[in-house]
């Protein structure tokens, strides 16, 4: 990447040295140098990180930028080889059918029908904590999204979900696995999914009303589904359909630790709950780049031009910080408004799950308040690490002490 001089521009060190701890003075950094930034991935292919509000706001439904490898002639899909035909690496028209699919079970009304499930999985998981100190995200977070996951999908009870989690998660740090990891990591999920297809299909329960079961059916009485769709639809259900509220929880109450004045505003005026949820998102965004896309087409921006097929990342954690976007964008404010966040993406791959994220979001903030009394840190901050994800932002895990005896459910705090 060059400049207007054309003098070459490359991030301070220090500042991509920190990036995976705190991202934020990276990105800053490249919305006001290069917020069209060239970079070389691990794997040796050319990823533009695209880091202004307006620009990521308009790439995210530019049909000019595509899923699919066969239009771009790069390979970017996201997920396991095996798993990746699904909506997130398609476009139209093979997206909006298989969109239409998943749409029936995250429309409003379905989602609200949750609110009594998710209430009680979340009390009967706080009643569960051991006195006084526990992991948020293994206590709390990941066993109340992954619960509302696999209900919506109809994954039977008795699978081993810390196995089938751990290699959903194992699938987000990809990379690192080397390519021995990488085939046994896909042969191990890819059987999983397929044993818990089969199983679906031998057990019946067509009116049972479960996501899968009419995935299944979509499959193999209307054709509107092949296997491979069907297998890779389950994949990133499950994958994304708690991970990133994992991710929502987790920020989320680092982010009110650190700005204990936001947490007593919520805890005065519980109402703020909406607009809590919104800034939280916005404050540090539970998925940080949107899933890859590559130029269908060459694309002019800020006076370069990306080549057809290189891979176009949209950073969604620098457009939610841009200050040319938000008044004091680096503070956090549970009263913003508006708040025009990019967390949950724009266009045709808005995300499905949105109302299920922020019902979740509001049910599970108020009641970790309520329940838990006087809420710290239980580890020094510099000691908490996140996850090392391309796409997502999430801590690994996140302990947490109280000092007020834990409320029983019900009562009032
Ligand atoms: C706080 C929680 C969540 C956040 C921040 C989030 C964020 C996002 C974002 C940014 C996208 C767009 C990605 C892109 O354009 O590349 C997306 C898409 C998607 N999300 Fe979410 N999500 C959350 C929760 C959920 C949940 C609970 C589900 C439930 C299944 C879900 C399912 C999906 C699916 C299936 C897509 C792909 C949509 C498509 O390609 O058409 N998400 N999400």
């Amino acid at each position: 990447m060059s400049n207007r001089r054309g003098l070459s521009v490359c991030p301070p060190e220090e500042l991509v040295a920190a990036r995976h701890r705190d991202p934020y003075p990276y990105f800053a950094w490249l919305r006001a140098h290069a917020p069209a930034y060239r970079e070389v991935s691990p794997s040796g292919l050319p990823v533009w990180q695209i880091t202004r509000y307006d620009d990521v706001r308009d790439l995210l439904a530019d049909p000019r930028l595509s899923k699919r490898p066969a239009t771009t002639g790069r390979a970017c899909p996201t997920g396991p080889a095996g798993l990746q035909d699904n909506l997130v690496n398609a476009d139209p028209p093979e997206h909006t059918r298989l969109r239409k699919l998943v749409n029936k079970a995250f429309v409003p009304a379905q989602v609200k029908a949750l609110e009594p499930l998710i209430q009680a999985t979340a009390e009967d998981l706080l009643d569960r904590m051991p006195p006084g100190t526990a992991d948020l995200i293994d206590d709390f977070a990941a066993p109340l999204a992954f619960s509302m996951i696999r209900t919506i999908l109809g994954v039977p009870d008795d699978l081993d979900t810390p196995e089938l989690r751990g290699m959903l998660l194992d699938t987000l740090t990809y990379d690192a696995a080397g390519s021995d990891g990488k085939a046994d990591l896909d042969r191990r999920l890819h059987a999983y999914l397929a044993e818990l297809i089969a199983r679906k299909r031998r057990e019946g329960g067509h009116g049972s009303g479960d996501l899968l079961m009419h995935l299944i059916a979509a499959c193999d009485e209307a054709g509107n589904l092949t296997e491979r769709e069907l297998i890779g639809t389950a994949y990133i259900l499950l994958l994304v359909g708690q991970d990133t509220t994992v991710n929502l929880i987790g920020n989320g109450t680092l982010a009110l630790l650190r700005h204990r004045d936001q947490l007593d505003l919520l805890r005065e005026r519980p109402y703020l709950i909406d607009s809590a949820i919104e800034e939280l998102l916005r404050y540090d965004a539970p998925v940080r780049k949107a899933t890859f896309r590559a130029a269908a087409e060459p694309l002019p921006l800020h006076g370069t031009t990306i080549p057809a097929g290189d891979v176009v990342s949209l950073v969604i954690a620098s457009a939610n910080r841009d200050p040319d976007r938000f008044e004091r964008a680096d503070e956090l404010d549970l009263t913003r408004t508006p708040n025009d966040h990019l967390s949950l993406g724009r266009g045709p791959h808005f995300c499905v799950g949105a109302a299920l994220a922020r019902l979740e979001g509001r049910i599970a903030f108020p009641l970790l308040l309520r329940r838990l009394g006087h809420i710290e840190l239980a580890v020094p901050p510099e000691s908490l690490t996140w996850r090392p994800s391309r796409v997502m932002r999430g801590l690994t895990h996140l302990p947490i002490s109280w000092t007020s005896p834990a409320v029983r459910r019900g009562r009032p705090c």
